[in-house]
């Protein structure tokens, strides 16, 4: 527990002649924040954090992590019972609502994903007109912020918690619906409507995988994986694509357009595009039989910006504890489906894993293996090409973005956000006239 608020001194701060005191703001764990929203005014300096290494946008009552100790809770629940004992319609209920259901709540709240799932007829035309073999990432963004114009009855007031539920719930069970029919697309298969009478991760399964003209039955264990995949990438605090959806939302702007702003953050290759490139290293290795060790230098000698892709995180200096899950999955999975090539990969990924954390570049810089470095493996082993891991990202994270739209704008501390700079550019020049400019 946080110790008395009164034993822990606020921030001074003294910039020349100018001193301020900076109001302590009390954690329930982890760090406690300083207030510097009076610096500016007090000392004629704004504070600069690229990449807010040091910088807090929000008090937040949603996810905590500890780095250094391997931590993540949802809601104050430890991410390793979760993945064990719940299901991710009761996880997206507990980030979205802050407790977990009844039986009543969870039941009702499935069946209005479940009636909901089907795409209007329209939506479906304008959604399967991107080009098949465009990236899912760009598609499903697409698709998202189009949700504003044939759900546009959700959209009338923000601020309304009806409108939010609505909002949340259209997403969570349109989006899957959206990510079958971009496989589906691709693989140039024909689409199939939702099966009430199936859960949702297995119609989602049976949606991307299944045929119309065939039954489709799956291993009960594969989509119980999946669905504890989705699981663990609900939340993560005020990661990159948390943070835009929060900052787009600052504008009042509506879930749809907020979400589908993040699904653009995650699609970088230094956040949740990560899952794919790394089955793309792996790839690379076997492709090209370049071992571990030669591709290990590689990196630590930086060679074309090489990273090991899959490893290092802003917050976790330690194991991140997703990825220790997902490591264990892994194996079960595989064994179920029977993916001898998948596994001669995933002992690669495992010797990779083995080097990496015995070496000193590693070591020094405190990095390790994160929630994507075997998640493509599992997906790969399910079925999955690898353009479709990072929607599979967007989805398990869909749940987390929509509780922080909804705990921003009903945060009376919420303002647009509009951070300052540090400018330092040409202070100030005469306009000169094309003809005076020089020939070249
Ligand atoms: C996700 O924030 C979240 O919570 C994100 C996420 C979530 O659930 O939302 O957890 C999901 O995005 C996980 C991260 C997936 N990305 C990758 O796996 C891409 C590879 N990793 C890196 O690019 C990097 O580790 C980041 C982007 C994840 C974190 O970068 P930081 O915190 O800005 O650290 P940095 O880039 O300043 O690196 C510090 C040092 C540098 O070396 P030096 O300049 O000190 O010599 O570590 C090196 C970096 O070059 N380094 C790596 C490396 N990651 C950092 N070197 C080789 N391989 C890597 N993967």
């Amino acid at each position: 527990m946080a110790e008395n608020i009164n034993e822990k001194p606020n921030g001074q701060l003294r910039v020349g002649d100018n001193s301020l005191e900076l109001p302590r703001v009390p954690a329930s764990c982890g760090e406690d924040g300083v207030h510097i929203g009076a610096m500016r005014t007090a000392t004629g300096v704004v504070a600069l954090d690229p990449g807010f290494n040091s910088t807090a946008s929000c008090n937040s009552k949603i996810t905590f992590i500890d780095g250094d100790k391997g931590i993540l809770r949802y809601r104050g629940y430890p991410i390793e019972q979760l993945a064990e004992r719940s299901s991710f319609l009761e996880v997206c209920y507990l980030l979205i609502h802050g407790e977990l259901p009844t039986a009543k709540e969870l039941k009702a709240f499935s069946e209005r994903i479940h009636e909901n799932r089907l795409l209007h007829e329209d939506f479906k035309s304008f959604f399967t007109a991107f080009p098949a073999h465009g990236h899912p990432m760009s598609v499903l963004q697409g698709g998202i912020v189009g949700m504003s114009t044939y759900y546009e009855y959700s959209t009338k007031n923000v601020l309304d918690p009806q409108q939010q539920e609505e909002q949340a719930i259209l997403l969570l069970a349109k989006v899957p619906t959206m990510i079958a029919y971009t496989a589906k697309r691709a693989a140039g298969l024909p689409l199939l409507y939702p099966d009430a009478s199936r859960s949702y991760t297995e119609d989602f399964l049976r949606m991307t995988f299944g045929l119309p003209y065939q039954s489709y039955d799956i291993d009960p264990e594969i989509v119980h994986a999946l669905d504890m995949l989705f699981i663990l990438h609900a939340d993560h605090e005020q990661n990159c694509s948390t943070s835009t959806v929060r900052m787009v939302g600052s504008a009042q702007a509506n879930m749809y357009a907020s979400v589908a702003s993040g699904v653009g953050a995650l699609s970088g290759p230094l956040h949740g595009g990560a899952n794919e490139a790394v089955l793309d290293m792996l790839n690379m290795m076997r492709d090209t039989g370049m071992t571990v060790k030669e591709f290990v230098n590689k990196v630590k000698n930086k060679e074309d910006g090489v990273k090991l892709m899959g490893f290092g995180h802003r917050v976790y200096k330690n194991y991140d504890p997703r990825a220790a899950i997902v490591r264990d999955t892994a194996h079960t999975v595989l064994k179920r489906l029977g993916a001898s090539e998948v596994s001669e990969m995933l002992d690669m990924a495992m010797e990779l894993e083995e080097v990496a954390l015995k070496d000193e570049y590693f070591v020094k810089r405190r990095l390790y293996p994160n929630v994507d470095f075997y998640t493509g493996l599992i997906y790969t082993a399910m079925g999955f090409k690898t353009k479709m891991f990072t929607p599979l990202f967007a989805l398990g994270r869909l749940p987390g973005w929509i509780a922080q739209y909804i705990e921003m704008l009903n945060d009376p501390a919420t303002k647009i956000g509009r951070p300052r700079q540090v400018y330092d550019g040409e202070v100030l020049r005469d306009y000169i006239p094309v003809r005076e400019r020089g020939k070249n």
